[in-house]
């Protein structure tokens, strides 16, 4: 190769080597090997060349331009390789950070609360059930000793769905369902949720309750008394709980209450309804009144997680705000 086209070869790698990347690598590549690049030029230029030295001359330019491809495939493998290895640097795991943490979800405090009253009525013997969350008439109110046009069915601010399906408006259908199904004795709890039109910082259309039922032979008022006092005083965690009975009405019970308790000299607040199971609810389940006997109660949930926890607003329980649901887990 003549000394021309050698320094045109080294020329060529200096190019590629000074090319950075692969675009600025093509822009070099046809200042050598393109359409009116230098190679090219003179292969254009070898008409022009007398003919018995074509050959020769024309080995020579081929010779070059194949050392000039060879410099160029080099370039391209080390740029694409130096370009991969850069890749895998930045996707690199750096073992000496620490680790991204999954985060850990929390119950919600209605649900830990029920959980608890759960776990303490269990020890007294219940077991937890539960009924479905659209009822039809007779259970929600008939069965339930509130036949149609009963003034104590205004009590309740009913979501109706259509002419005899409602969405519950209390727990105490559970009762109905269950005394359908199983002979007693019966000693069941039944949380669940269930709805009211009713909306303001005590009243959330959807709310929660906790149904207790026990049927037997001689189940009483002093029994109703002695679980609700003992629950309480469980749930609270506290000895100076103080529970009242105050006469009330409600037409599934005879006689009737409603619960209220204080924290020591703290005002009453209205805990819970209960009473006696009242002889036409027995009856709707096909139970002679005068062989069994015994208590239902029903407790708000959000009312109960709210004193435990000293909540003031029952909203903030819906309202998903994170900062408020971190405090409970
Ligand atoms: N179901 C009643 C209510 O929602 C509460 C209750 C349950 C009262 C059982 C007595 C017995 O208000």
């Amino acid at each position: 190769m003549n000394d021309e086209l050698s320094s045109l070869v080294s020329e060529a790698q200096r190019a590629f080597a000074e090319a950075a990347d692969a675009a600025s690598l093509e822009n070099a590549k046809a200042r050598f090997l393109g359409k009116s690049g230098a190679v090219t030029e003179r292969l254009k230029m070898l008409g022009k060349t007398p003919p018995e030295q074509r050959a020769a001359v024309g080995a020579e330019i081929n010779q070059a331009k194949q050392a000039i491809e060879t410099a160029l495939d080099t370039r391209r493998a080390a740029i694409a390789e130096a370009r991969m290895q850069a890749q895998l640097d930045a996707e690199a795991i750096d073992v000496s950070l620490p680790g991204r943490s999954q985060g850990t979800g929390g119950l919600h405090p209605i649900t830990r609360t029920r959980n608890r009253i759960e776990a303490l009525l269990r020890t007294q013997g219940f077991a937890v059930v539960d009924g479905p969350e659209i009822e039809d008439d007779f259970h929600n109110f008939a069965a339930l000793n509130m036949p149609e046009n009963h003034p104590a069915r205004s009590m309740h601010d009913t979501f109706y769905i259509g002419d005899d399906l409602v969405l519950r408006t209390h727990t105490s259908p559970v009762q109905v369902r269950w005394m359908e199904g199983h002979p007693p004795p019966v000693k069941i709890i039944a949380p669940g949720r269930t709805f009211r039109v009713d909306s303001d910082a005590t009243h959330s259309p959807m709310f929660h309750q906790v149904e207790g039922l026990w049927v037997d032979r001689n189940v009483s008022f002093a029994d109703l008394k002695q679980v609700l006092s003992e629950f309480l005083r469980l749930f609270f965690e506290r000895d100076d709980i103080r529970v009242r009975f105050r006469p009330s009405f409600f037409p599934f019970t005879e006689p009737s209450a409603e619960i209220d308790m204080a924290f020591g000299a703290g005002k009453w607040l209205e805990i819970a309804g209960a009473g006696q199971v009242h002889p036409n609810v027995l009856r709707a389940v096909k139970l002679d009144p005068d062989q069994w006997q015994g208590f239902a109660f029903g407790m708000g949930i959000e009312r109960l997680a709210m004193l435990r926890y000293g909540v003031t607003d029952l909203r903030l329980f819906y309202e998903n705000d994170l900062r408020f649901l971190r405090q409970f887990s």
